[in-house]
């Protein structure tokens, strides 16, 4: 009979030689053999199972997550190398240790192309087991990191997650920030566009006991309604055409850190109902499996629009609203912190002149005061855009601020430069703009996007839609 252990582990927990978020599966036919490691490794992960037939691993597998296998090579009924073989070819993407009695080169080599992470003879003593899963769990961690790494998008740049401004409002936010982060609730992060959701999420997340743990935004806008579930949940080998092969999810890329859940108000209306039970029940299961995977992920959401509406008009769930705003914090719009722009203009380019290869630029009393009047419906992003626009021109372009648009500014300057934007449709603006920004990058997209403070994918639909590549 397969058997499971689970060891409750706190998400706090801190220890030095165990491994709190990792599940084992042991198969021996010995019984000697199993007990011996359930019980060295029960103190040291959140569960251990174990099965004397590749058969029953199998079926263990079936409705269990398990990130590393100790299999014995010489099992009854099928052997443990032609298993891992099969296993492989499923896609289980977990670490497999091999251990037996009898080994030769041959076989080593064998275990090895057959998927094996490591390789032991029997018999051996605790250290040596220990080291073996301590390699395979850093490895594991390692080609996590490396996942999360790939497939967020942080441009490449080394980011900064530093919140700068000391204005009342700002110090009042960063307060709230340092006692959230200390606890575990899900946080919901609400405010316009710019004023700077993702770093406070970061911040979150650096600030907590879960900092040594991934840190994994998912953009819930950018993904195909077809394809979220499995991104965020995985899938099993053949849960849907062209899913040749098992995959993990996001949530489990994330475990023992934070999963930032970006635009959540996008996320379509099922899908909401699967994170709520999610959320509810703090285990996940894979597209098309019946493997129950326990989860401990810290969630913080964001959205720029207000999910109370979004409530209110039936697209959102109110039973996941309430569920997400256990902690709301709502960032203020720039115009309502205008003290901290000299201190934001003279961080963003201590921050972006090394990275862009560039002088820092100098800016003039008559420049900041035309910073400090204008509205900044872009918030700190457009700030931010404004002076690495600046930076690669080598002069600041204030008058830049007048010419695209920006809605909702309320001084002399913006209503004049309004009435005279009012004669040109917005469409035609945003063209000029567009075109101006990829001239001054010699027609970079990635640059220009990263400028725009848009996707790549969405200045290449504008491109393609204006034919103007
Ligand atoms: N207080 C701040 N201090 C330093 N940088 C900031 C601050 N607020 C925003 N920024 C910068 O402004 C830019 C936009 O911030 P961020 O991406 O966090 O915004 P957001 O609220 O997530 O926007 P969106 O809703 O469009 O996703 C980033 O480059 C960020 O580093
Ligand atoms: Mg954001």
């Amino acid at each position: 009979m397969p058997v499971t252990t689970n060891t409750p582990t706190s998400p706090t927990e801190k220890t030095t030689e165990g491994w709190p978020f990792w599940s084992v599966l042991v198969v021996d036919d010995e019984l000697g053999m199993r007990n011996f490691l359930v019980k060295t490794l029960v103190p040291r992960c959140q569960s251990v199972s174990s099965a004397s037939s590749a058969e029953e691993a199998a079926a263990l597998l079936r409705s269990h997550h398990v990130d590393l296998i100790i299999l014995d090579i010489s099992l009854p009924g099928q052997d443990g190398v032609s298993w891992l073989k099969e296993l492989r070819d499923q896609g289980f993407s977990g670490e497999v240790i091999l251990i037996t009695a009898f080994a030769d080169l041959d076989t080593a080599i064998e275990a090895l192309r057959a998927g094996a992470s490591d390789f032991i003879l029997k018999p051996f003593r605790v250290p040596q087991i220990l080291n073996a899963v301590k390699h395979c769990h850093e490895r594991s961690r390692l080609s996590r990191e490396n996942y999360v790494l790939k497939h967020t998008l942080s441009g490449g740049k080394s980011v900064n997650h530093q919140l700068i401004g000391h204005s009342p409002v700002m110090n009042a936010l960063m307060n709230t920030v340092h006692r959230v982060a200390a606890v575990n609730s899900t946080v919901l992060l609400q405010g316009e566009s710019g004023t700077g959701k993702e770093l406070v999420a970061r911040a979150l997340h650096d600030l907590s006991p879960r900092a040594q743990g991934p840190f994994v935004p998912v953009n819930c806008a950018s993904m195909s309604p077809e394809l979220i579930e499995s991104e965020l949940f995985g899938h099993a080998k053949g849960a849907f055409t062209g899913a040749t092969k098992a995959r993990d999810g996001l949530f489990y890329y994330a475990q023992g850190g934070t999963l930032f859940l970006d635009e959540v108000a996008e996320l379509p209306l099922p899908l909401q109902a699967t994170l709520l039970r999610t959320l509810e029940d703090l285990k996940i299961r894979p597209v098309g499996s019946e493997q129950l995977l326990p989860v401990n992920v810290r969630i913080i959401a964001a959205t720029n629009r207000s999910l109370k509406e979004e409530v209110a008009a039936g697209r959102f769930r109110k039973d996941l609203y309430y569920r997400l705003q256990v902690v709301e914090i709502t960032l203020p719009p720039l115009r309502e912190h205008k003290e901290d722009i000299p201190d934001l203009v003279q961080h963003f380019i201590a921050q972006l002149s090394p990275v862009l290869g560039v002088a820092p630029l100098a800016i003039s009393a008559t420049e900041l005061d035309y910073l400090l009047q204008y509205d900044w419906p872009g918030n700190a992003r457009e700030l931010h855009n404004l002076i690495e626009r600046s930076l690669i021109l080598g002069a600041l372009n204030v008058s830049a601020l007048y010419s695209v648009g920006g809605r909702g500014s309320t001084s002399a300057e913006s209503t004049a430069a309004a009435t005279e934007l009012a004669t040109t449709d917005l469409h035609t603006l945003e063209k000029q703009h567009i075109r101006t920004v990829l001239d001054s990058v010699q027609g970079d997209k990635t640059q220009a996007a990263q400028l725009l403070g848009i996707s790549r994918r969405t200045l290449e639909r504008r491109c393609a839609e204006w034919a103007l590549s």
